[in-house]
């Protein structure tokens, strides 16, 4: 396989400039790609088997921040995995405790069953940890000794809420089969199964009183918890080390789930789009050689295309590639007099984490504050001794010049994935009513009126992109601004939901677990009262344990 994409040219302006060009996109650009992705949403919400799976969540309330309650929250698709303990207070706030654990490249390529009883394991760290859950069991239950019911159908459990961010076909809030890995993730006899099973029999075979009563993945997660926090919102979206959006839709636009039962009990819905597997065959996205020999190298190729230009997994590697190939430019090398690294050499040696780093010494942020101070030759002074450490390259085969070159490739990668960024939410405004597209500063001809015309837009974030490079937010919205046009855009809220998993799913299992709670209350009584434990309260009583009590 070439380790490099080598090129020629006159001089080393030439090359420069070529290269920056392949990695602009232009205003007439997002339109278009605009334009496929809603192209690309219809087909998805139409017919199952599109790249972009737009997915019914079969989520159809948006919380109000009155919820309450205390549960447990699984949370596995990131760089780590995460247990925590959610307490949701009913007053738009919450608190929080929880354990990261690693996983490993063996666990995610390994056997599903190893990475599913490593999650149930992780459980079970916490549970021994952190005491007995405060979760919602009905408190009868939660006193006594579970050895005291016979029937295991009777056995209380305690509720947990899984955070799955992969692409998952969901059947009801607490089922869903994989359709795919991605981010690296790729353990064996998992696609094609239901994760809600795959968790839950790691748990059975560990004899633990646990049960996953809904799965969601975690941009419904940010969607739902900003919506707890801040009163509404419509959109939650992850630029981390993946990307993708779910958003509020309406149940007659999601054609391809026919006359369901789903259907008939409400009006809205929320969908997952999984919109990093938009334009997969890359017709209207802006590929350059840097971005196919990412996708060809990858662990999924062809697969995730819009993802593998704008999340943090990859930006590192795009810029790895634009750099060995100025390293390696013919005639004569356009970097480091032609010194590369090890750390260069190897696929994924440049973290996206560098970018951000170089970023941040060009505008005098973060650790390179204050702003104010530092000249032109100061801050790329400091881009020098960041690609000097990081790229593990020898001190004397960079200049003050390579240290400019860098940072102008950075910048322009994360440009061109905060503009591709813009176009999935000015896709999703333009479908729910919200904004008209504008070409050229012309607003397309719709006379339509705008949904919420004057209001406030909720949108919910979350990830290490959108938390920490320097400017994404800002970057995102000067494009959404050419979009949408400015009105739209000043109104667009875009609030980062912290924890949006974790309280995400809490808020999942407590709507999953009301559900069920009727059941399982009467049942629990029933058994009392045939033991004589308790004596009979009548057909009417129901008392709810307090941390499900509605406000
Ligand atoms: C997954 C999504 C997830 C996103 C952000 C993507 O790779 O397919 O399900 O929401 O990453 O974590």
């Amino acid at each position: 396989m070439p380790q490099t994409h080598a090129i020629y040219a006159h001089t080393g302006e030439d090359v420069l400039s070529s290269v920056f060009q392949q990695l602009d996109v232009d205003d007439d650009r997002l339109f278009n790609i605009t334009m496929t992705f809603l192209h690309e949403m219809w087909d998805g919400l139409n017919n199952y088997g599109h790249d972009m799976a737009m997915i019914p969540t079969f989520v159809r309330s948006i919380p109000d921040g009155s919820e309450k309650g205390t549960f447990l929250a699984l949370d596995l698709g990131g760089t780590n995995l995460r247990v925590c303990e959610v307490n949701l207070h009913g007053d738009k706030t919450f608190s929080l405790r929880q354990q990261k654990y690693k996983v490993s490249d063996a666990l995610k390529t390994g056997e599903a069953t190893t990475l599913f009883d490593y999650l149930a394991d992780s459980v079970d760290a916490f549970l021994t940890d952190s005491g007995s859950p405060n979760c919602a069991l009905p408190p009868s239950l939660a006193r006594r000794n579970l050895a005291e019911v016979s029937d295991e159908e009777d056995v209380p459990y305690i509720p947990l809420g899984l955070t799955f961010s992969f692409p998952v076909e969901q059947t009801a809030l607490d089922s869903g089969k994989l359709l795919t890995w991605t981010k690296g993730f790729a353990a064996k006899n998992a696609i094609g199964n239901d994760v809600v099973k795959l968790l839950q029999d790691a748990f059975d075979r560990k004899n633990m009183h646990v049960r996953c009563v809904a799965l969601v993945n975690d941009t419904v997660g940010a969607l739902l918890s900003r919506a707890y926090t801040s009163g509404g919102c419509i959109l939650g979206a992850i630029f981390g080390t993946g990307t993708n959006g779910a958003y509020v839709e309406d149940m007659a636009s999601i054609s391809k789930l026919g006359r369901s039962a789903a259907v008939k009990e409400g009006n809205l819905m929320v969908v997952n789009t999984e919109w990093g597997g938009f334009n997969n065959s890359r017709s209207a996205l802006p590929s350059t050689p840097y971005d196919n020999k990412v996708d060809r190298e990858s662990i999924n190729p062809g697969k995730q295309a819009f993802e593998k230009f704008i999340s943090g997994m990859y930006l590192g590697e795009i810029t790895r590639n634009v750099i060995v190939s100025l390293i390696d430019a013919a005639p004569k090398p356009l970097l480091f007099s032609g010194h590369s690294s090890k750390q260069l050499n190897k696929q994924w040696g440049v973290d996206t984490a560098v970018l951000s780093e170089v970023e941040e010494a060009w505008e005098g942020i973060g650790r390179f504050a204050p702003e104010d101070t530092g000249s032109t030759a100061e801050k790329l002074e400091h881009i020098r001794d960041v690609i000097i450490k990081r790229m593990e390259l020898p001190p004397d085969s960079v200049s003050l010049n390579d240290a400019d070159v860098v940072r102008k490739i950075c910048t322009h990668i994360a440009w061109r994935a905060a503009r591709l960024s813009s176009c999935a939410v000015a896709a999703v405004l333009f479908q729910t009513g919200r904004a008209r597209l504008t070409r050229g500063g012309e607003e397309t001809k719709n006379t339509a009126p705008l949904v919420d015309e004057g209001k406030r837009i909720g949108v919910g974030v979350d990830g290490s992109l959108v938390e920490h490079y320097p400017y994404f937010e800002k970057k995102l919205r000067a494009s959404l601004r050419v979009l949408v046009g400015e009105d739209v855009e000043r109104r667009v809220d875009i609030g980062l939901a912290k924890d949006g998993s974790g309280v995400g799913a809490a808020l999942c299992a407590l709507v999953a677990y009301r559900q069920n709670m009727v059941k399982q209350y009467h049942t629990v009584y029933e058994h009392e009262v045939a033991n004589g434990v308790t004596e009979s309260r009548g057909a009417e009583h129901s008392a709810y344990p307090d941390s499900l009590a509605r406000t």
